[in-house]
C-alpha cells in the first residue's frame, strides 16, 4: 500500500540511481588518452600493460588513441616496440600476437619539449585531428601526467595557456602522487590546477583506492549489519595497519632521499585505509559523499606536536641485511643516496581519531621498505569479554580479530575463541576466512586498470579531492618537519629483512598491546 513502509525491505539511499544499470554496462565514449611521460618508469610498468590488459578484456571502446608525448625523439613505430617489450616484459602471460597487432593501430608518440609552444600546437592539431566525437560532439581527451612532480605545473600552465580546456575538447587530468611536498605547496598546486581544470575533471590518483580488497572495507562494513553496531569504541579496541614492504628504493634513490616515507606512503596509502575503516556510513555511494566522509576523518586526526610526536611515533631507516638468503645493501650505500642520509624508510605511529565513534581508540600504524615480508593488512581488533570464564588463569585467549588482508593474500577472516575438544574446558583459537581467490577464482585487475577505467566513465570515487590531499598534509606536516629538523642519531636502525626498529614494540607495549605477529616465518628480529 501506498506510504506504508514494509518492515522487511531494505530503504534506498534517495542516491542510489544506478540499480538498474551496473557500473560495468555504462558506456566508455571513444577517447584519446595522452600521456605525459608515455615512455617513463610507471608509463612502461603500469600504465601501458594497464591499458592493453584494457583491451585484451574488451573494456575500451573502437575508437581510442593513445598518445605519449614527451621528450625521446621516437617515432610512432620506435614506441610501438617500446609498448610492446612493456608488454612482454611486465605481463608476460597476456601477449598475444593477433590482439596486439590491433592495440598497436591505437599508439603514437610526439616527441616534444613540455615547455614548448610549439610542441604543444603539435599536440592539439594531433588531437583534433584524431579525437572522434561521442554522439553528442564531445572529443573526449584524458591527460595522463606521469612525470616528475615539478613538472606537473607547466604542463598544467600551457594545456590552459594552449586552451586545450575550451571548447574543441572535454577534458580530464589524472595526476599522480605526490601532491605537493607539504600542504601548503599542495595548495598551491591545487590553485594551479584548477586555474585550468574544474575539481571534477581533476583525477588524483591513491593506486591503493584501486585494489580490490581496499574497495571491499567499505562495502564490508556498510553492507553486513552485524559488525557496524560493534564499530566504535565501545568494543574495538584498536586497529593495527600495516603496510610492509620486501622492496627497497631500486632506481628511485634520488626521488626518495626528497621524498622520505611519510611522504610516499602515510600522506597518501596509511591516511586512505585510516578513513576507509574509521569513515561514517555515507548517505550514498557517490563520489563526492564517500570523500566528504573520508575528509571529515583526516580533519578528527588529533594534531601531533613536538611532544606528541617525540613520545607516539617511530623512525627507522634499513642498514645491511639479508632477504630470501640474499644480502642486500643499506638504504645509505644504494645508488644516489647520501652516505650520512637522514631520510626515514620506516614509519610507525599511534592515531587518535578525536570524534564521538572513536575517541580514546589508538590506530596503530606501520610501514617501512626492506623489510621481512611484503604484506598489507588492516587488523581490527575487538575487547576481551568482561569476565574471563574458561581455561586455566594462565591461558591467553586470543581476542577477536577482524583482519582485511590487503596483500599479497586477498582475505578477510574474523578470528574467534572456540572450546577445545576433550573434558576440559580449554579455549582455542579459530578462524573464519573469505578469500578472494577461492571464493571468486576470477583474474584479479591490477589497481591501475580499475583506476583507468573509472576515469573514463567519470567516476571520481577512487580519487583523491583537493580539500582530502590538504587535509592528510596537515595529520603528516608537523611530523616531517620535526624529523628534518631534528636529524635521528641512531640510523640506520633496523637490518634490511627484519620487521623494523624495537622501538615501534614500546609503542604498544606501555599499553599491554602488541603488533600482530605477521611473521610467516620465525621473525628475524
Ligand atoms: C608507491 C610508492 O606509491 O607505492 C612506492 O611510491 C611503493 O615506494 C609502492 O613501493 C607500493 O605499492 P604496492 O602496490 O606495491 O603496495
Amino acid at each position: 500500500m501506498e506510504g506504508q513502509t514494509n518492515d522487511y525491505s531494505v530503504a534506498a539511499s534517495k542516491f542510489l540511481q544506478t540499480c538498474d544499470l551496473l557500473a560495468s554496462d555504462v558506456k566508455i565514449e571513444p577517447f584519446t588518452i595522452v600521456i605525459f611521460g608515455g615512455t617513463g618508469d610507471l608509463s612502461k610498468r603500469m600504465l601501458l600493460p594497464s591499458l592493453y590488459h584494457l583491451k585484451k578484456d574488451g573494456r575500451l571502446p573502437e575508437d581510442f588513441s593513445i598518445v605519449a608525448f614527451g621528450l625521446p625523439k621516437k617515432s610512432d613505430e620506435e614506441f610501438r616496440k617500446f609498448v610492446r617489450e612493456s608488454v612482454e616484459t611486465f605481463s608476460p602471460e597476456s601477449f598475444n600476437q593477433s590482439l596486439w597487432d590491433e592495440f598497436s593501430q591505437h599508439l603514437s608518440h610526439i616527441s616534444a619539449d613540455f615547455t614548448s609552444d610549439e610542441d604543444y600546437t603539435a599536440l592539439y592539431n594531433r588531437l583534433a585531428e584524431i579525437c572522434i566525437p561521442t554522439p553528442e560532439n564531445k572529443r573526449e581527451v584524458v591527460f595522463y601526467l606521469a612525470v616528475p612532480p615539478a613538472v606537473a605545473p607547466v604542463i598544467i600552465a600551457k594545456l590552459g595557456q594552449h586552451k586545450f580546456c575550451d571548447e574543441t575538447f572535454e577534458p580530464k587530468i589524472i595526476m599522480e602522487k605526490p601532491f605537493g611536498r607539504d600542504r601548503a605547496s599542495a595548495s598551491e598546486l591545487n590553485r594551479t590546477v584548477l586555474n585550468v581544470f574544474d575539481e571534477s575533471q581533476v583525477y588524483r590518483v591513491d593506486h591503493y583506492l584501486g585494489k580490490e580488497t581496499v574497495q571491499n572495507i567499505i562495502f564490508f562494513r556498510f553492507a553486513n549489519s552485524i559488525f557496524e553496531p560493534l564499530w566504535n569504541r565501545r568494543y574495538i579496541d584498536h586497529v593495527q595497519i600495516t603496510v610492509a614492504e620486501q622492496v627497497g628504493v631500486e632506481q628511485r634513490g634520488l626521488f626518495y632521499e626528497q621524498t622520505g616515507v611519510v611522504r610516499d606512503i602515510v600522506q597518501n596509502h596509511i591516511m586512505q585505509l585510516v578513513a576507509l575503516v574509521a569513515m561514517e556510513p555515507p548517505v550514498g555511494f557517490e563520489a563526492d559523499l564517500i570523500r566528504d566522509e573520508k575528509v571529515k576523518v583526516f580533519r578528527t586526526i588529533r594534531p601531533m606536536d613536538e611532544e606528541y610526536i617525540g613520545k607516539f611515533t617511530v623512525r627507522g631507516q634499513y642498514g645491511p641485511g639479508s632477504i630470501n638468503n640474499v644480502q642486500i645493501p643499506g638504504y645509505r650505500a644504494e645508488r644516489d643516496v647520501a652516505p650520512d642520509s637522514n631520510t626515514p624508510t620506516f614509519f610507525a605511529a599511534k592515531i587518535y581519531i578525536d570524534s564521538w565513534r572513536w575517541a580514546g581508540v589508538p590506530f596503530y600504524v606501520r610501514t617501512g621498505k626492506r623489510l621481512a615480508e611484503r604484506l598489507t593488512e588492516i587488523s581490527v581488533q575487538f575487547k576481551q569479554p568482561p569476565l574471563k570464564l574458561f581455561g586455566r588463569t594462565c591461558d591467553v585467549i586470543e581476542p577477536n580479530r577482524l583482519i582485511f588482508s590487503v596483500q599479497p593474500q586477498e582475505e578477510i577472516s574474523l578470528s574467534l575463541s572456540v572450546k577445545f575438544p576433550g573434558v576440559d574446558n580449554q579455549p582455542h583459537n579459530v578462524t573464519m576466512d573469505f578469500n578472494y581467490e577461492s571464493s571468486f577464482g576470477v583474474e584479479r585487475h591490477h589497481a591501475y586498470e580499475r583506476l583507468l577505467i573509472d576515469c573514463l566513465k567519470g567516476d571520481l570515487t577512487l580519487f583523491a579531492r583537493q580539500d582530502g590531499v590538504e587535509a592528510m598534509w596537515s595529520v603528516v606536516d608537523p611530523i616531517i618537519s620535526q624529523w628534518e629538523a631534528v636529524p635521528a642519531a641512531n640510523f640506520p636502525n633496523y637490518p634490511a629483512g627484519s620487521w623494523g626498529p624495537k622501538e615501534q614494540d614500546e609503542l604498544l607495549e606501555h599499553e599491554g598491546r602488541a603488533w600482530r605477529n605477521l611473521a610467516s616465518e620465525p621473525s628475524l628480529m
